[in-house]
């Protein structure tokens, strides 16, 4: 069998919206992440919601806030805003209070053109709009986090220097559910500078 099907085929069993949950779980479960310590989370380009749904379901009492630029199905408990991460100063309705947050992931991953220079500067532009968006939310606790995809490519090492400007301890993640020929790769940020 396949690896990526494998993946699908467990997300499918285990009633979840996308495989995309097993990088999550396998990311956190690395740091041993501890849910009960924490209240609030923010999921950006969280469609179709896999990771929201993995959250809330797991641990009920937690407030989860997602934001994409596609519409998803409700998450019963999630708070749900389709926006542009370019637009989320602006969102009047978004009822987050800044620096209040305890983590802030993000899966966000722009529509590929073909052209790997624009599709690089895309991938950083968002992903440097992202950890902007994540330093404002987050509040400084030990339990704050940052976890963000992005892309194994010519922009790599400026941004992981972007993020390390942010938090203290910068990691690389690949977890096993992401495909090994997909150049995506997970940053994570601790210690809130
Ligand atoms: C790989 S998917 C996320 C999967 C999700 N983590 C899950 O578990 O279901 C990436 C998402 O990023 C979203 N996205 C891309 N550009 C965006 C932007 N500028 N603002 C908000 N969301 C965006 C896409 O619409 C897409 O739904």
């Amino acid at each position: 069998m396949h690896t990526q099907d494998k993946w699908a085929i467990k997300a499918q069993k285990e009633g979840y919206r996308s495989r995309a949950v097993y990088k999550l779980e396998e990311i956190l479960r690395s740091s041993n992440y501890d849910f009960n310590k924490i209240n609030s989370v923010v999921d950006i380009g969280a469609a179709p919601g896999g990771w929201s749904h993995y959250i809330k379901s797991k641990f009920p009492a937690i407030d989860v806030y997602a934001i994409d630029i596609l519409p998803i199905d409700n998450i019963v408990g999630v708070n749900f805003f389709q926006t542009d991460i370019r637009s989320i100063d602006e969102l009047e309705i978004f009822p987050l209070k800044m620096g209040t947050f305890d983590l802030v992931i993000s899966d966000l991953a722009p529509n590929i053109t073909g052209i790997r220079d624009v599709d690089e500067e895309n991938i950083y532009e968002l992903n440097v709009i992202t950890l902007q968006a994540a330093k404002k939310l987050l509040k400084k606790s030990p339990y704050s986090k940052f976890i963000i995809k992005t892309f194994q490519n010519t922009n790599l090492k400026k941004f992981r220097q972007d993020v390390s400007q942010y938090f203290n301890k910068v990691l690389t993640h690949k977890p096993a559910a992401s495909k090994s020929k997909s150049g995506e790769i997970y940053l994570s940020g601790e210690d809130l500078i």
